[in-house]
């Protein structure tokens, strides 16, 4: 039996010295790691882009743009980014804009920003290298724990654990840790337990392999729901699994408040289809994009404009734009103006008016994309 008696009251996390459960093989020494490692070569992700390099700036990139985002998404990015930037120094020394305008539409716009950041505090603080160590590579704009041992492992071979969301599912769950993921105790507990399981030899092509293992472990077999128990490489040694519902782990008691909120949009259009569009204040939702000016309310909107314009407001079917935290209930209002009648001030805020071959290089917002690319056809 698993010990999943300790989900109730407190417990001190499963690490591989307390393994000794009747049945189950030890998770100890490096039977875990090895399973994962040789898994990975036979049945894990081994052709995406950014692998078979040890290049940080590729590596880096890559691991920025997967945060959040599936790896289906990311291709296609990943690769105009490149294109346009081939080194650090080059998205070091691009305009912000032209960074956000090849980001539109990947989301998480800070991530954008701090990429930037990032790559010109690599090129002014280190010589345009990329530090070698976690440690080091942490200090710099967007790179989180997680996201550092990533690029230190793939690229420099460091023993150091990742624990993003699948890997936290694929440890919690071979562990049975018990542990409310809510906690930050919890939480770097588990790192504990995450680094407790790496491999311990052979460490400059275990260290990639194995980081890639997880992940892929992760993203393919130990998913959400229903996971693929039965092809897993681990599940003779999974206390979860043991336990009967490998599906309670990770536990988390807190869960993400979201809230609601709705916005008018006021799509100014003239007839050769130029647009008017205006810079979203950062911090701030879609701060730094390019965007339809926005509205607390319809009433808000129709406040801003000269009465004759308000009764030639025509209304676009409302839609819902789920953001992490926040689900947006947005209601666009299209406003279609002659040459003469946009030349005069009527219109609000800092905007300008951009053509189609304009906005398309601009960084917007996902559903505002959408809205123009769909006026084009
Ligand atoms: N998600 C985060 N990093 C990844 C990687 N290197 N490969 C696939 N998915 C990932």
């Amino acid at each position: 039996m698993a010990r999943v008696s300790t989900l109730s009251g407190t417990r001190v996390p499963a690490g591989p010295r307390e393994n000794a459960v009747v049945g189950i093989p030890s998770l100890a020494g490096a039977s875990f790691s090895n399973r994962i490692v040789r898994w990975q070569e036979s049945h894990g992700r081994n052709s995406l882009p950014w692998q078979n390099t040890r290049d940080p700036y590729r590596v880096w990139l890559s691991e920025i743009m997967l945060q959040q985002t599936q790896v289906a998404t990311v291709l296609d990015y990943y690769t105009r980014f490149l294109q346009r930037f081939p080194a650090v120094a080059d998205l070091a020394a691009a305009e912000p804009d032209e960074v956000l305008g090849l980001w539109s539409g990947l989301g998480y716009y800070s991530r954008a920003r701090n990429l930037h950041r990032c790559a010109q505090d690599v090129v002014r603080l280190h010589g345009g290298e990329f530090p070698r160590t976690a440690a080091l590579l942490q200090t710099l704009p967007g790179i989180g724990p997680s996201t550092a041992a990533a690029i230190a492992s793939f690229c420099f071979s460091e023993r150091v654990a990742i624990l993003d969301g699948n890997v936290k599912r694929v440890l919690t769950r071979v562990t049975a840790f018990a542990g409310d993921l809510s906690s930050s105790a919890q939480e770097r507990a588990l790192w504990e337990v995450a680094t407790s399981l790496l491999p311990r030899r052979n460490l400059a092509e275990a260290m990639p392999r194995y980081t890639q293992g997880v992940m892929d472990l992760g993203a393919t077999i130990c998913t959400t729901r229903q996971p693929s128990c039965l092809l897993c490489p681990v599940q003779g040694m999974c206390r979860g699994l043991a336990g009967g519902a490998p599906e309670i782990y990770p536990v988390k008691t807190r869960k993400l408040k979201r809230s609601a909120q709705s916005l008018s949009l006021l799509w100014a259009e003239k007839a050769d289809g130029s647009v008017w569009l205006e810079r979203r204040p950062s911090p701030g939702i879609w701060g730094g994009l390019y965007c339809f000016p926005v509205f607390s309310s319809e009433d808000a909107l129709l406040d801003m404009l000269p009465m004759p314009w308000r009764a030639r407001l025509t209304a676009v079917q409302p839609f819902v734009h789920v953001l992490t935290h926040k689900d947006l209930r947005l209601s666009p209002m299209v406003l279609a103006l002659s040459a003469r009648e946009a030349k005069s001030k009527g219109l609000p805020g800092e905007g300008a008016w951009f053509s189609p071959a304009e906005w398309q290089g601009l960084g917007l917002p996902a559903p505002i994309r959408r809205l123009l690319e769909q006026r084009l056809g």
